[in-house]
């Protein structure tokens, strides 16, 4: 049988920067633990527009339907905010979410016990914190038609439309049940169903889901401004939260910020099983392009490192090694090393990227035996 095979996107600003430490993870698991991936590289955003005139080659798009699981680093730049709209570095990202049809998008808010106090909450209510966040990511405002910038009368409007079908809420519905079933067993769906007509369907087919499959599953609903409160208030209550594509942008992001850096999130995003069984799969750090800090070396690589432990553990049934880069990272976020982002104790020298990873094997390397 020939190895899994990866397609790795690193993309702009400390994409590539995070993504070649990641390379070398891959690397240290093919040498020590027996799994061999096939690797190929290819461009995605700002990265791709230089060089083919479009955020996502035809080319890529059919080899990221062809692989096991795509890795990406990160899109967009300054230098790309005057593009046209369909062409900025954003588009060859949702083309790759909705052609895979990656419905899916999880997102864990683990608060790393050594990183308590980074967070701008209390340590009290952040320690211990593991939430998942799972975002619709397909369908919603993001690609709802009509859509656009129009004439009306002498002045302009612009036009977005959110849109969901049962269907759609069925299946997103049905992989944060699933999920909630392997954690802690309960389920908040969020949405605004007192003003949103799709936020009424939402919280009916989320009720419908849950009580004909998964009734052993806790489910309570929220509308999204309050749980927005409730994360920032007591963000432990939660264990999945189950939302939208818009609501779940802001909220992961605010999720993000309460375990005390972006630069230590990742993702999955998931799709429909492939005829090997497997996911389609794409997974990606949830921190941006971070264009201010690009080509200085003071990138954190752990996002784009869990997420490939995000990788071994939805697409290659790997759980046990995905653990095992996990621990890692804790370990030496334990022993007190710290990227630049992560600054704030007195006396605590930034470490580079690459110095953080080489940590972070080194602990793999300790673990082994
Ligand atoms: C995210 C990002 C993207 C989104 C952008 C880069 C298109 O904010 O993944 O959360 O809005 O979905
Ligand atoms: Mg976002």
């Amino acid at each position: 049988m020939s190895n899994p095979s990866l397609l790795i996107l690193p993309g702009d600003g400390i994409g590539p920067e995070v993504m070649a430490e990641v390379r070398r993870v891959i690397d240290w698991f093919a040498g020590n633990r027996a799994m061999a991936f096939d690797v190929s590289e290819d461009l995605v955003g700002g990265a791709a527009y230089d060089a083919h005139g479009t955020p996502l080659h035809d080319d890529t798009m059919a080899r990221a339907q062809e692989v096991d699981a795509v890795l990406l680093g990160a899109v967009g730049g300054p230098q790309y905010d005057d593009l046209d709209f369909s062409v900025k570095p954003e588009r060859g990202l949702l083309r790759l979410r909705k052609e895979m049809d990656l419905f899916s998008n999880l997102r864990p808010a683990q608060c790393f016990d050594a990183l308590a106090d980074f967070s701008s909450l209390k340590r009290e209510v952040v320690a211990g914190l593991d939430i998942m966040i799972v975002r619709e990511l397909t369908s919603g405002v993001y690609f709802g038609e009509p859509r656009g910038i129009f004439k009306e009368g002498n002045e302009r409007v612009g036009i977005n439309t959110q849109r969901y079908t049962e269907s759609e809420i069925a299946r997103v519905a049905r992989s944060a049940f699933e999920l909630a079933r392997k954690r802690s067993n309960m389920v908040c769906s969020m949405e605004k169903a007192n003003v949103m007509e799709s936020g009424i369907l939402w919280r009916d087919v989320v009720t419908e889901i849950h009580d004909a499959e998964y009734g052993d599953v806790e489910l309570s609903h929220m509308y999204a401004d309050a749980g927005a409160m409730q994360l920032c208030r007591n963000p432990k209550q939660f264990d999945v939260i189950v939302t939208d594509n818009l609501f779940g942008d802001i909220l992961s992001d605010a999720a993000a910020m309460l375990t005390g850096s972006l630069g230590m999130l990742p993702s999955a995003s998931l799709g429909s099983p492939m005829e090997n069984g497997r996911p389609k799969a794409l997974y990606e750090p949830v921190h941006g392009s971070a264009p201010d800090i690009t080509g200085q070396g003071k990138a954190n690589p752990i996002a784009c490192i869990l997420s490939f432990a995000m990788a071994l553990r939805y697409s290659f049934d790997a759980g046990n090694d995905a653990s095992r880069l996990e621990a890692a990272v804790n370990d030496v976020l334990a022993d007190g090393l710290r990227t630049a982002d992560l600054l704030g104790e007195d006396g605590v020298d930034p470490v580079s990227t690459t110095e953080m990873a080489d940590a972070i094997l080194a602990k793999l390397d300790a673990n082994l035996g």
